[in-house]
């Protein structure tokens, strides 16, 4: 996903925009850029590679002066990585520069357009037939231009505008792409996402679908695309920068890793009274008792989540629950009824995929419930309910503690669930929520034996093949395993049924293959033993995550083993998943991988 920011205020722009683009790095990009307005003209200072060659192209932003500027970290999408495709893109008269976040869809047409009026290209990019298009309508009045422009626009963007003839001006508008305004003393931004801004204000508003915000040092206006004048509210934002600096850790990964505890504690606190997870703010108590079937959305690790749900709800609640990746929802004509409540699980909440697949459910009639990181969020804005993990700012593409709180959330509901409709014992309902109260203790103990961990990742960080095997919650827990397993250290690996490996990838299992076994559900333990034995009798290296509980047991067929303390069976994933982070975590970093920003990924995936 792209990054931008844009200032506007007394100070010199470019070391600004720098800083902010710094904190926006996590994102992932490919190539960086800022445009200032010198108050004549814009100077544009881009280029491919990490920040620090822009740095060095600009001399820290001092050889570019001027206190209005825009700023660009490029995860390209129209135009592969280069000097040329990097953004900000300008009008070939120099006039209009553009910052952009997204995809614009009907780029092609309207490129055609302006090529049949005699505009002549630089880029393979959509960005640049945006600035040509603004330029196109410009008759000296910005705003109206972008207005113009915008209408013509299909698809997703979050676009930062400034023109030469305009030197004191930031325009920014978006359209399914998250866009904010921050508010300074005597100076303004704008941002992709409050990381970039927060350590100049914490005030900011979050811009919706066609809104035009003209950002002007003395303040900021807003409009509709037919240029009526809207007002919008202000936020302060919770958390300060220091909660997403890495605090003296190598990798934001391992800082948020450690971080689970807290995050945990903070995010089940607020919903836990009286011997209770409250949860009827949310959910309706007959709402969840005529319920017929519960529909969860996301992608990636979030999905994980709803995997591991399912299980959870239809164990406790007794509500048939599907889990459908986002992409996959909205082209498999889904059966969606008022009686269905959609849950979508997303932490930066703005995946272009959930936040599509969350619209399709709500026309089809679902009550929708986002379970959320981020605050002001498009897919928090946009359901009909949501809550908050109070996970704070996770900057490392691997999610961890984002993870971990939505976990802990979708055990919350449920349990709520089960007691709505009477579908568990006072006794269990007990032991659930005291063992959830108890998670973040747990989490600490396991925590405190990283380097066991640590140990078994130096064993084994030359594997190119993996694979982990589970049953039920184990099985759905082995997903996220190999997920964060492959998107940090590159290691080829699969999660498998246990139950379903000798179906046909057995025939993958020779000497020396490593196999994780996640065998913490007890009621499905010796089978599980079983399936690790049949691999071992084709020389496969087994190692097993477990419970202490079951640690005599297991070690009768397991070379290695990785115990977390005993919990009930619904609070098990949200133990074992530390072990399996920290794997992952430890085999990067043996083999050098770019830990925080692995190749290719990017944070917050804005586009379908
Ligand atoms: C997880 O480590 C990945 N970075 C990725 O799978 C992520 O979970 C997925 O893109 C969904 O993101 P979201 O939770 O912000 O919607």
């Amino acid at each position: 996903m792209c990054g931008i920011v844009g200032y506007t205020g007394s100070r010199q722009a470019a070391p600004i925009l720098l800083d902010g683009l710094q904190r926006l790095e996590y994102r992932g990009y490919d190539s960086a850029g800022i445009a200032v307005n010198d108050g004549e003209k814009i100077d544009i200072v881009k280029s491919m590679g990490r920040l620090a060659v822009l740095r060095a192209k600009c001399d820290d932003g001092l050889s570019v002066s001027g206190s209005v500027g825009i700023g660009h970290t490029r995860w390209a999408t129209h135009g592969k990585p280069s000097d040329v495709n990097s953004h900000p893109h300008v009008s070939e008269n120099g006039r209009i520069a553009i910052v952009h976040n997204g995809i614009i869809e009907n780029f092609a047409p309207l490129k055609e357009m302006l090529t049949n009026r005699g505009r002549v290209f630089k880029s393979e990019t959509d960005t640049e037939v945006a600035a040509q298009l603004i330029d196109y309508y410009y008759k000296g009045d910005i705003l109206d231009a972008v207005a113009r422009a915008v209408r013509e626009l299909e698809g997703s963007y979050a676009l930062g505008i400034i023109c030469a003839d305009d030197p004191d001006t930031l325009v920014a508008v978006k359209s399914h792409a998250p866009l904010i305004v921050a508010y300074g003393e005597g100076e303004n931004f704008f941002a992709s996402d409050v990381m970039a801004v927060v350590s100049h204000t914490k005030t900011v508003s979050y811009l919706d679908d066609d809104e035009i915000a003209v950002v002007r040092k003395d303040g900021i206006k807003f409009y509709t695309p037919f240029l009526d004048e809207i007002k919008k509210e202000k936020y302060l934002i919770d958390w300060d920068i220091s909660a997403a600096d890495k605090g003296g850790y190598e990798h934001y990964m391992f800082k948020e890793i450690m971080e689970q505890p807290e995050a945990v504690r903070r995010t089940i606190e607020p919903f836990i009274r009286d011997g209770r997870a409250d949860l009827s703010q949310y959910l309706d108590k007959e709402y969840i008792k005529n319920l017929d079937r519960i529909i969860v959305i996301a992608c990636g690790s979030s999905y994980h989540v709803g995997v591991i749900a399912k299980y959870n709800i239809e164990k406790l609640a007794r509500i048939p629950v599907e889990v459908v990746l986002a992409s996959e929802f909205r082209y498999c004509d889904p059966i969606v009824t008022d009686k269905t409540l959609v849950i979508c699980i997303s932490q930066s909440g703005e995946t272009a995929d959930t936040l599509e697949a969350q619209c399709e459910a709500k026309r089809l009639g679902a009550m929708t419930l986002a379970i959320v990181n981020v605050e002001g969020s498009s897919i928090a804005k946009g359901a009909d309910k949501v809550i908050y993990t109070k996970a704070g700012p996770e900057v490392a593409v691997a999610t961890t503690k984002a993870y971990s709180t939505q976990l802990a959330v979708t055990v919350m509901i449920a349990l709520y669930a089960a007691e709505c409709r009477e579908a568990v014992s006072k006794k269990e309902y007990d032991t659930i929520l005291s063992e959830l109260e108890a998670v973040p203790e747990k989490m600490k103990l396991i925590l405190d034996d990283k380097e066991s961990i640590q140990y078994l990742a130096y064993q084994h960080f030359n594997n190119e093949d993996l694979f982990f095997i589970g049953r039920n919650i184990d099985y759905a827990l082995s997903l996220e395993g190999s997920l964060k397993l492959k998107e940090i250290s590159y290691i080829h690996s699969e999660a498998y049924a246990a139950g379903e490996l000798k179906h046909g990838t057995i025939s993958l299992v020779v000497d020396g293959t490593l196999v994780i076994a996640v065998t913490t559900y007890g009621r499905l333990v010796e089978k599980t033993l079983s399936n690790a034995l049949e691999v071992k009798a084709r020389g496969a290296h087994v190692m097993g995550i477990t419970t202490e509980g079951l640690r005599e047991k297991v070690a009768s067929a397991i070379d290695e083993i990785i115990t977390i303390p005993n919990t009930h069976e619904v609070l098990l994933p949200s133990l074992a998943v530390l072990p399996l982070q920290l794997f992952a975590y430890y085999m990067a970093l043996y083999r050098g991988c770019d830990i925080d920003k692995p190749r290719n990924l990017a944070k917050s995936v804005t586009v379908e």
